[in-house]
């Protein structure tokens, strides 16, 4: 992603997304409490920027499964109904995830889907989508005869970090806005990995499946590593 040379998006903020989900676990800490609090008032991150399958995905699997006209059944009850007032959110969840929780515990809007916000993503956008997979979709296609089976389907961690270059002008347009904008962002990398696996058992011998894991580890560690900048 981007100019050689330039500035990589920090570890630490992946490292700092981890420190948090831990935060709201535990919450009976004090260390954590304070630490919670301290985020909350003027926290660090005025925006995040999210990639990842349904463990993160917002609202963007109803637009991708749209688009291949599958049903999707997180768009009916009990989806929705703990926290958004019974209304299906395209979450696959019946409430918030943990990147909801995230988001509240810094004081930022819930993160907007990508496919389907129509407002400002000034404070964050979120690429991840349900049965979204590390690897490239065409890696598990391989042999497929056509019409076969469409999932995977073509929305890999490569393919959000894609989306998010095409969003990126609108964000900031020189080299010091961009790096003053993204500097103050958290970048939320995950969870990738379980679809790679989902969709290989019964398709693929576990020697072969072994054969990938490397693969795959380093897919998703380079795109956590990916230049913002
Ligand atoms: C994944 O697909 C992209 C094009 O969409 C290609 O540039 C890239 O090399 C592919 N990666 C692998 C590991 O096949
Ligand atoms: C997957 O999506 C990417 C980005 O939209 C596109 O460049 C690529 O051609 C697609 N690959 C397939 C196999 O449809």
């Amino acid at each position: 992603m981007g100019g050689g040379g330039r500035r990589l998006v920090p570890a630490a903020f992946v490292v700092a997304a981890l420190v948090l989900v831990v935060a709201a676990v535990f919450v009976s800490s004090a260390e954590a409490e304070t630490a919670a609090a301290s985020l909350r008032g003027g926290g660090p991150f005025d925006s995040i920027f999210a990639f990842g399958d349904s463990f993160t995905d917002t609202g963007n699997n109803p637009v991708v499964f749209g688009w291949y006209d599958i049903f999707d059944v997180v768009m009916r009850p009990p989806y929705g109904m703990t926290f958004f007032g019974g209304l299906p959110t395209g979450r696959n969840c019946n409430g918030r995830l943990v990147i909801d929780f995230i988001a509240q515990g810094l004081g930022l809007p819930l993160v907007p889907p990508y496919l389907s916000h129509k407002g400002s993503f000034r404070q964050g956008a979120n690429f991840a989508v349900g049965s979204a997979t590390g690897l490239n979709s065409s890696f598990f296609h391989i042999g497929d005869a056509p019409g076969a089976n469409p999932f995977p389907l073509n929305i890999s961690l490569e393919v959000q970090l894609g989306w998010f270059e095409e969003l990126k002008p609108s964000l900031c347009e020189t080299d010091q806005e961009c790096k003053d904008f993204f500097g103050r962002s958290l970048f939320f990398v995950g969870e990738f990995g379980i679809n790679d696996y989902q969709y290989s058992f019964g398709k693929k011998s576990m020697q072969e499946i072994r054969a990938f894991v490397p693969d795959l580890i380093q897919t998703i560690s380079k795109g956590a590593e990916a230049r913002a900048l």
